[in-house]
């Protein structure tokens, strides 16, 4: 099953209620959740009163994108905020902090994930499989929206989808960065289930026909 999840950086800011009312009659699945700390990125977004706001007004599936140094210090927080999955970097951290970190998100019975910037290997992934429920693999360099897709992490992402088949575990596989409708299904056809979109859905019109084709319905 392919799940989009729009980028809620995208959205209007000044109407962020309606905003996510209007992704989901869309069809959206999932809302991405941008978080930001101006040190891991060099950019700051959204943090963890925003996250608990957009909670009381929707029920759709929140899965928050840590983009902040050394996360064990709030996931906590944020899965008390709202969040349903939690994603951290593997390079925010060292390993033992970061499973430190994953088990603190599991024990608050939420999802969780790790992320990999552009340059860090797909073997960052291996000491963490037995404890995750997703990957992302980032497909611009994390800190803005609207970049150009790096096509050259495909490979990763092939990569991934046969090291995930073969593990046997029940690991879902998402991309986020310059995903559009074309470069969706170059994502599709490697292997990911979940396509983040933030300009490819918010900065749209019509929001309905682009998840759908973001999705591969055409
Ligand atoms: C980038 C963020 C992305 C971003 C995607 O650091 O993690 O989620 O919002 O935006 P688009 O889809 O415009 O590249
Ligand atoms: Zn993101």
């Amino acid at each position: 099953m392919i799940r989009v999840a729009p980028s809620l950086l995208a959205a209007d800011f000044s109407r962020l209620a309606d905003e996510i009312q209007d992704v989901k009659q869309a069809g959206a699945d999932w809302l991405h959740y941008d978080v930001m700390d101006g040190c891991f990125v060099p950019n700051i977004s959204m943090g963890i009163p925003v996250l608990q706001s957009i909670r009381k007004c929707t029920d759709m599936f929140l899965d928050a994108h840590l983009m902040i140094v050394q996360p064990i210090r709030y996931v906590r927080q944020f899965c008390d905020a709202g969040a349903d999955l939690v994603n951290v970097h593997v390079e925010a951290d060292d390993e033992t902090e970061i499973k430190k970190a994953l088990l603190t998100i599991r024990n608050c019975d939420k999802l969780c994930g790790i992320t990999l910037k552009p340059k860090t290997g797909w073997e960052a992934v291996l000491p963490y499989l037995n404890m995750i429920d997703l990957i992302l693999v980032m497909t611009v360099e994390p800190g803005f929206g609207g970049q150009h897709f790096m096509s050259e992490q495909m490979k990763k992402v092939e990569t991934l989808r046969r090291i995930i088949d073969e593990s046997g575990f029940d690991i879902r596989l998402e991309v986020d960065g310059g995903v559009d409708r074309e470069t969706a299904s170059i994502c599709i056809d490697a292997g990911a289930d979940v396509l983040v979109a933030g300009s490819a859905v918010f900065r749209m019109d019509d929001r309905k026909t682009a998840v759908s084709q973001i999705r591969g319905i055409r």
